[in-house]
């Protein structure tokens, strides 16, 4: 396995030196993220990673290219949605082959929230209606698409429960003894209407993961995130 993040010295947006670093590469997984809420912010990241990957993977003779994506954006071009509907449009485009998967936000994504939304004393949390999987379950499931053949658009993997992101947020606190009031705000426009409809939870015929929150909750995987360092 090859890692391939700016920690281990590759910047996918600048996309120098790939090929080399791609040399006996089978499969892509590109799960890389940019942590904005700018529609542009995100459509040039995500464009420009998405093209180096393809370019190099080709070069490099890379056969499949697995992506992961959000559940639930279709139609919502507007802040980092918009950015993923073109990451999604930039990896379809090729030349390599490619399976891309639609998750709902991770169990983890409550952490990501308290840690970006923490000001002052108070953490604010957008309205989100939200159906939350493990990342642990993403990850198998790219596991399984990247040792299998190209499927291009792969089924939807949603989380086993529907729930409020302010009683998540509230649940981690309270697990990490957390004594700060966390405020539920409505985010404007298109991407705040996308979180508080309940659209991000997908459809009825989407696989459904089986970690629980509360199992995640009371996982060893949680325990290492709220251990690990702020991203
Ligand atoms: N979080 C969720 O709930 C969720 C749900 C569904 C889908 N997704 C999608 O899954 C993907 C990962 O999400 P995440 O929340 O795990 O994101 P994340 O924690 O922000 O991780 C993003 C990764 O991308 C790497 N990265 C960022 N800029 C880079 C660059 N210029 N060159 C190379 N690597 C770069 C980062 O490593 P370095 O900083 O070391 O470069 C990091 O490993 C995203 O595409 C996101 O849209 C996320």
């Amino acid at each position: 396995m090859v890692p391939l993040s700016r920690r281990d010295g590759h910047d996918l947006e600048r996309g120098t030196d790939l090929a080399a670093a791609l040399d006996g590469v089978d499969t892509i997984v590109d799960v890389t993220g940019v942590q904005t809420l700018s529609r542009r912010r995100a459509t040039t990241f995500f464009d420009a990673a998405s093209r180096h990957l393809h370019q190099a993977g080709a070069a490099a003779g890379v056969g499949h290219i697995v992506a992961l994506s959000i559940v639930g954006i279709d139609g919502v071009d507007a802040g980092y949605y918009g950015g993923k509907l073109a990451h999604e449009r930039a990896v379809e485009r090729g030349p390599l082959p490619f399976s891309l998967l639609r998750a709902t936000q991770f169990h983890e994504f409550t952490e990501q929230t308290i840690a970006r939304g923490s000001l002052g004393a108070v953490t604010v949390v957008p309205t989100a209606r939200i159906r939350p999987v493990a990342a642990r379950e993403v990850a198998e499931r790219l596991v399984t698409l990247a040792t299998g053949a190209p499927v291009g658009r792969a089924r939807d993997l949603s989380g086993p429960r529907d729930h409020r992101l302010i009683d998540l947020v509230r649940a981690v606190l309270d697990a990490r003894g957390m004594r700060r009031p966390a405020i539920e705000v409505r985010l404007p426009g298109a991407f705040g209407r996308a979180m508080a409809s309940g659209r991000l939870r997908g459809t009825a015929d989407a696989d459904r993961a089986a970690i629980t929150f509360t199992a995640w909750l009371d996982s060893a995987d949680a325990a290492r995130d709220a251990s690990a360092p702020e991203r």
